[in-house]
């Protein structure tokens, strides 16, 4: 009922472990699965080491978290030398940040052997010269997603930002280099002020924030995207019940990634969600769950 065929790899079921979170060695990815996962998106790889941000890097509030670790990555080097020659029962889907299209086809190219699609960041809010700040623009987009898909057949997957007046612009821009696929969104560009120490909180001072809060920004995005673009939309953004994962299927997302409810409920998430999802397919008299996807497009 829950499986599906996407970017010509076979998920178990559409709900795919977001970039960043419990993501880091081929023994968490195959945990996540174990815990019902049906693919995975690895944290972002770049082509230095990155330590990332000094603490603290999470503030967590009552409707999600902002977080600014800062990209911190083993550098693709060592990010090769520990996938190298693994085996896994589900797609993995790397993800990868660079500062222009180069720096993205020469992690596409290196890192080509290890990954069954890749994901490019195009929308980190807040790492400086990475992410949003050369996504936010469409002919990079259109420049990025073109210069990867020259050097690798694997699927590419543009992950847009929604820190931008029209996040379609963005869409349509991937869609006309090839891309194979977007995800949207990413963390809404943040802040959390401490009153008594009178500081932003991070040690970064703005981050993103994730979960239950931004799930009604995410779903806009992934209608909007889906009522123009043509290619499969892979939808995050505080999915972190079954009816928020119905949500996005029924705004035209193909599959759903899950991240900060991971953080806030455990990696039995996953199980709880498709449970859920199956129950309500039957109930709702569907046989699979690409016969909901889109469904309120239509009115
Ligand atoms: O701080 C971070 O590493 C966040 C990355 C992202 O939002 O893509």
């Amino acid at each position: 009922m829950l499986k599906i065929e996407l970017l010509g790899l076979e998920f178990e079921n559409p709900l795919i472990l977001a970039s960043g979170v419990v993501d880091m060695t081929p023994e968490l990815l195959r945990r996540a699965h174990r815990e019902g996962a049906g693919g995975v998106v690895t944290k972002s790889i770049g082509i230095e080491p990155r330590k990332g941000y000094e603490n603290p890097t999470i503030v967590e509030l009552p409707y999600g978290l902002i977080n600014a670790m800062g990209l911190p990555n083993p550098g693709w080097e060592a990010f090769l030398e520990e996938f190298k020659g693994q085996k896994f029962e589900f797609p993995v889907i790397v993800s990868v940040f660079g500062g222009n299209p180069d720096e993205f086809a020469f992690l596409v190219e290196r890192l080509d052997e290890v990954a069954d699609a890749f994901e490019l960041n195009l929308s980190c809010p807040h790492a400086k010269g990475y992410g949003m700040e050369i996504g936010q623009d469409p002919e990079n987009v259109y420049r990025i997603v073109k210069v990867t898909k020259e050097i690798t057949d694997k699927p590419i997957i543009a992950k847009l930002t929604p820190n931008t007046n029209d996040i379609v612009k963005l869409g349509l821009a991937a869609e006309r280099a090839e891309a194979d696929a977007v995800s949207a969104i990413n963390t809404v560009k943040a802040i959390a002020i401490d009153i008594y120490a009178k500081r932003p909180i991070l040690s970064n001072k703005v981050g993103g924030y994730s979960g239950p809060g931004i799930k009604p920004i995410a779903l806009r995005a992934v209608y909007d995207l889906a009522k123009s673009l043509d290619i499969p939309i892979i939808g995050i953004g505080g999915i972190t019940s079954w009816e928020d994962a119905v949500e996005f299927f029924l705004a035209g997302a193909s599959a759903v990634q899950i991240g900060t409810a991971v953080y806030l409920k455990g990696l039995s998430v996953f199980k709880e969600i498709a449970n859920g999802l199956e129950n309500y397919l039957r109930t709702e008299g569907f046989s699979s769950i690409r016969e909901i996807i889109g469904l309120a497009l239509k009115v």
